[in-house]
C-alpha cells in the first residue's frame, strides 16, 4: 500500500504501541482487500462494546491498550452493551455478568469513547455528513449512514473498528470507492403494493431484499416517500437477513435521485418484481402466521426514536400489559430522557412495559426468563432472536405487537 509519511511513522512505533498495532492490522486488511491507500475518517463506531461480543478476550485487549496509553483519535461511540446499566437487576442479569460489562465501560471510557450505548448513534453525538469516510461497525448503523446519509464505510468487524478509532483511518476499498456504490440488483415494487405500503412492510421488504442480494447493492424502485424510522427498519432487516451495507431507494436516498444515478448510469442486469404476494410470503417466513400465547414482546430495534416512543405511548395509553407477558421497549439514554420529559416514558411504564436502555434482547443474557415465543415488529429481531434468545419469533406490525402484549397472545392477521 502507498502509505503517507505520517502512516510510516506510526508503523515505526513513533506514535506509541497501540497506534502501531492498530495500523499494522489495518494495513494487513487493506493488503488482503486490494486497497492502494488509507483514507482518513471523520468518526468510528464500536460494536465490541458489548460484553456478549467482546467477552474476556476483549477485556484483556482493552486493558493492555489502556495500560499502553491508548486514546481514540476521532469521535468514537459505543454500540449497545449487554446490560441496561440502571435496570440490569430487573432484567435478571447475573451480577458478575453486569460487573464485567461495567469493566468494559470503564476501559472504553479511559480510551475516550463516548458512551452512547446505542445502535443509532447517527441521531445524536455521532452524526456523519454526506461524503464523510467512516470506520463503523454495527450492521444496522452502517447500512443507515451509507444509504440514508451518503457517508462511506465498510461493515467493519469488531476490533477492526477500534483500530480505525485509534488511528483515524481505514484502508480505502469497498464502499469507500464510488464505483462500488452503484446499484447492482433492481427491486421494482408493483403499483398496487406501493399504493398501500404499510409501515411494517418496510422491515419485511428489507428482509426479502437482504436474503436475495447477500452483500450486493440493491436498488428499490416504486416508493415515493419513507420516514427516517421506516428507512432505519428496512436497512436493519436487510443487513440481518443478508449483508447489505448500502441500498438505494430511488427518489428517497441521496445517491439515488434517479434510477440512472442509483445505478451509476448502467442499469442492473438483474430485475426482481415485488408485489403483495411476495411481501406476504416473506412475512410468513418471519413467523407472521403463528398464533398463541406470547411471553415477550420486543419493540425498538434498532433503538426507538422519540417519534416511535410517542407512538408506543399513544398505543399504550390507559391500557395494561397482560400479567404473563413482558413488553420491552429498547432505546438509548438520550431518547429515554427526552421521552421522560415529554411524558411518553411514564405512559409506557404505567402500562406495565419496561424500557430497556442502552441494550436490547439480542445483547442481554436472558436465560433466566425461559422465554418461548417473542413477538416483534423488527426484521432484525425476527432474524436473530431464534438463535440469540432461543425463542420462536413472530413478526407483526407495531400495533399488533402492542395488542399481543395487552392480550398475552398473538393472532394471525
Ligand atoms: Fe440495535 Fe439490538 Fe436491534 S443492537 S439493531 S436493538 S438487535
Amino acid at each position: 500500500m502507498d502509505l503517507t509519511n505520517e502512516e510510516k511513522r506510526i508503523l515505526d512505533g513513533r506514535e506509541g504501541e497501540p497506534q502501531r498495532l492498530a495500523l499494522h492490522v489495518l494495513v494487513k486488511l487493506g493488503e488482503a482487500c486490494g486497497a492502494e491507500r488509507m483514507v482518513e475518517i471523520a468518526s468510528a463506531h464500536l460494536v465490541a462494546s458489548s460484553y456478549q461480543i467482546a467477552g474476556e478476550a476483549g477485556i484483556d485487549i482493552y486493558s493492555q491498550l489502556v495500560a499502553q496509553g491508548a486514546r481514540v483519535k476521532v469521535r468514537t461511540t459505543s454500540d449497545p452493551g449487554s446490560i441496561d446499566f440502571v435496570r440490569w437487576r430487573e432484567f435478571k442479569t447475573p451480577a458478575e455478568y453486569a460487573a464485567r460489562q461495567g469493566k468494559i465501560a470503564e476501559l472504553l471510557d479511559q480510551m475516550g469513547v463516548i458512551p452512547t450505548w446505542t445502535c443509532t448513534p447517527y441521531t445524536t453525538f455521532n452524526v456523519p455528513r454526506f461524503g464523510d469516510h467512516l470506520g463503523w461497525s454495527e450492521s444496522s448503523a452502517v447500512v443507515f449512514v451509507n444509504s440514508v446519509i451518503g457517508a462511506r464505510t465498510n461493515r467493519l468487524a469488531a476490533y477492526v473498528d477500534l483500530c480505525a478509532a485509534l488511528t483515524g483511518r481505514v484502508p480505502c476499498f469497498g464502499l469507500h470507492l464510488p464505483e462500488n456504490r452503484r446499484g447492482e440488483i433492481l427491486f421494482e415494487l408493483t403499483p398496487d403494493l406501493c399504493a398501500d405500503f404499510a409501515d411494517h412492510f418496510f422491515p419485511a421488504l428489507g428482509y426479502l431484499v437482504g436474503q436475495t442480494v447477500g452483500d450486493k447493492v440493491p436498488v428499490i424502485l416504486g416508493l415515493s416517500r419513507a420516514t427516517f424510522d421506516q428507512l432505519k427498519a428496512f436497512g436493519a432487516a436487510s443487513a440481518a437477513s443478508g449483508s447489505v451495507a448500502l441500498y438505494h431507494m430511488v427518489g428517497i436516498t441521496p445517491e439515488a435521485r434517479s434510477l440512472e444515478e442509483a445505478c451509476g448510469g448502467r442499469l442492473p442486469a438483474e430485475r426482481i418484481v415485488v408485489g403483495r404476494r411476495e411481501i406476504v410470503a416473506v412475512m410468513e417466513q418471519m413467523g407472521a402466521a403463528a398464533e398463541g400465547p406470547v411471553d415477550v414482546v420486543g419493540i425498538g430495534c434498532p433503538h426507538a426514536s422519540i417519534d416511535q416512543m410517542r407512538r408506543y405511548a399513544a398505543l399504550l395509553e390507559g391500557r395494561r400489559v397482560h400479567a404473563g407477558t413482558e413488553l420491552w421497549v429498547c432505546t438509548n439514554v438520550v431518547v429515554e430522557e427526552m421521552a421522560r420529559k415529554m411524558g411518553y416514558a411514564q405512559t409506557i411504564e404505567r402500562a406495565g412495559a419496561k424500557l430497556m436502555v442502552g441494550t436490547c434482547h439480542n445483547d442481554c443474557p436472558l436465560g433466566a426468563w425461559d422465554f418461548r415465543r417473542l413477538v416483534t415488529d423488527s426484521g432484525k429481531f425476527a432474524y436473530y432472536t431464534p438463535t440469540t434468545v432461543g425463542t420462536e419469533c413472530v413478526f407483526a406490525s407495531t400495533e399488533a405487537c402492542i395488542q399481543a402484549a395487552i392480550t398475552g397472545k398473538v393472532v394471525r392477521p
